[in-house]
């Protein structure tokens, strides 16, 4: 049976179209789901959408439709911008399906039903509709919160049900000392950890005014706090309330979520799970920020926000995955501009990966018909070099570092272009002596693109297919790589397929 991989990305407010940092996010873990596909695991790969609390209902409310017409309208636009970035999940969660309510129905019954984990209390403080959170007064900058400066929080006085969160921090806190893969990157789990150190205070569960969310069943009138609705959603994607077989998938291997949320990942999350008598996941990765030019965090009142499928439908879906996943050092925040974009496009996709294909397969078609036969010819250095790229693209991808994945498939690409201007084929073609010699370098050269393209699939999965289409390796797309990623499966004979360039230069606008 091979090894199941469960990971998830986490489930978008639908209170606004999907933005670059979402589509970042599902792009990222696109790339990871994938690497795990082609590493022969059984992968399951989640995403959704948050369609509760007060934030979505004001929403709904300001476009001046009911609140479910407005979700269903809202979740579909995030379903197709993944679609047409070619995010490959495997199950999108909304929380306002049915499957849902009953997870967090049936999740909070049995923390309620295995000891005093859930109590009556009544809470006042700062409440940050953005954070959709209470905010501790120590950490508002100004009387606002730091993330959310454009929203005024508000003081609330709850009478509610509460979550005995309070207990749990000795058990987290020798959960997250005890396991250091728990929680990546370094910087994100030493803030946790710090949290953790300052002690933790209770969390109410129930919201008794709002409608807009999950019924708590013994408790009439009253919704579930809209953090606890969600997280649960990483459950409903297996099943788990009709005790579905799915549940072979957890714990989940990876929850991919941006740096503002990891705490309620890292302490919330855990927390109920431990109540919950549910085994922990196995890690919590908190990714960084896509930032405009500039460094500003896009927002819709600062006017900046990029819209995803636009730029997917000017330029491709791989160009905007490429960018992402290359540009932005993996954990770390990065900037997005269309000019950087398009600079990238050219110098990059255009020049380096698609001069590549176009030469290697003009050489071949010209002087061969056809891949050559390499004879005795063996290229050591070429067969070396593939074997290094792939190495060092496995330790990378093994630590989701997605850009220097990237550089080790792009160091084979890098690698036979300088070698093409240094042992000028074309020359040696001119040299009936030299045949062998032609034959075994236009045969490493196609190996070459072809280990490159297995190695990018997971990063610009259109135009791997593409690249080994091309040179009479279709099969290889999405076959395992411990078996493509292995020097020598070109057949000698076969046609390969010139066609149009790549990627075509974007011209200055
Ligand atoms: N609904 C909650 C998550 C619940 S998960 C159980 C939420 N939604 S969100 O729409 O505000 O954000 C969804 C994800 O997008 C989060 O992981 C968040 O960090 C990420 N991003 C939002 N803006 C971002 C950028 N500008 N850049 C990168 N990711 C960002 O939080």
């Amino acid at each position: 049976m091979p090894r199941t991989y469960y990971l998830t990305t986490a489930i978008d407010y639908v209170n606004g179209r999907p933005h670059l940092g979402h589509a970042y996010e599902k792009i990222a873990a696109d790339a990871i789901a994938r690497y795990r596909r082609l590493s022969g695991f059984d992968v399951k790969f989640l995403t959704g959408t948050d369609e509760h609390g007060t934030k979505v209902a004001r929403a709904a409310e300001a476009a001046g439709l009911d609140p479910q017409t407005y979700v269903d309208r809202l979740s579909a636009t995030f379903r197709e911008a993944w679609d047409a970035l070619d995010v490959s999940y495997d199950v999108f969660v909304r929380t306002t399906e049915e499957r849902h309510t009953r997870t967090v129905q049936r999740l909070l019954e049995r923390i309620r039903d295995r000891g005093d984990d859930l109590y009556e209390g009544s809470y006042e403080g700062w409440y940050c509709v953005g954070c959709e959170a209470y905010k501790p007064e120590k950490d508002l900058v100004d009387g606002r919160c730091a993330d959310h400066p454009g929203l005024e929080p508000r003081w609330v006085v709850e009478e509610n049900l509460f979550f005995r969160l309070g207990a749990y921090r000795d058990a987290l806190l020798a959960h997250v000392e005890a396991h250091p893969e728990f929680i990546r990157p370094d910087s994100r789990r030493n803030e946790v950890l710090a949290v953790l150190r300052g002690g933790l205070d209770d969390v109410s569960v129930s919201r008794e005014g709002l409608a807009w969310g999950i019924p708590i069943p013994f408790r009439p009138g009253a919704t579930v706090y809209v953090w606890f609705d969600a997280l649960a959603n990483y459950l409903t994607g297996l099943d788990f309330a009709d005790g579905g077989e799915d549940l072979r998938f957890w714990p989940a291997d990876l929850h991919l979520v941006g740096k503002d949320i990891t705490r309620f990942h890292c302490v919330i999350w855990p927390a109920m799970l431990l109540a919950a008598g549910l085994p922990l996941p196995r890690q919590v990765y908190g990714h960084g920020w896509v930032l405009a030019a500039g460094g500003q965090r896009e927002s819709k009142s600062a006017g900046n926000v990029t819209d995803p499928v636009a730029l997917v439908a000017t330029y491709g879906p791989d160009p905007l995955r490429f960018f992402l996943l290359k540009e932005i050092p993996f954990g770390k925040d990065g900037e997005f501009s269309r000019e950087r974009l398009e600079e990238r496009y050219n110098s990059a996709l255009a020049n380096e990966l698609g001069n590549l294909l176009s030469r290697a397969l003009n050489m071949v078609e010209k002087y061969r018909g056809g891949i050559p036969d390499p004879g005795a010819a063996r290229e050591a250095a070429v067969v070396d070099l593939c074997d290094r790229a792939t190495i060092a693209w496995r330790h990378a991808m093994d630590r989701h570092q997605l850009d220097e994945g990237i550089d080790a498939a792009w160091s084979i690409v890098a690698a036979l272009n300088n070698l093409i201007q240094a042992r000028e084929p074309w020359r040696v073609a001119k040299d009936p002596h030299r045949a062998e010699e032609l034959s075994g370098f236009l045969y490493a050269l196609c190996e070459g693109v072809r280990i490159a393209a297995c190695l990018l699939q997971p990063f610009v999965p259109r135009t791997s297919l593409h690249v080994l289409q091309r040179i009479g390796a279709a099969g290889d797309y999405g076959a395992p790589v411990a078996e493509t990623a292995v020097w020598g499966r070109l057949v000698p004979g076969t046609r390969v397929v010139k066609g149009e360039p790549l990627f075509p230069r974007l011209q200055p606008t």
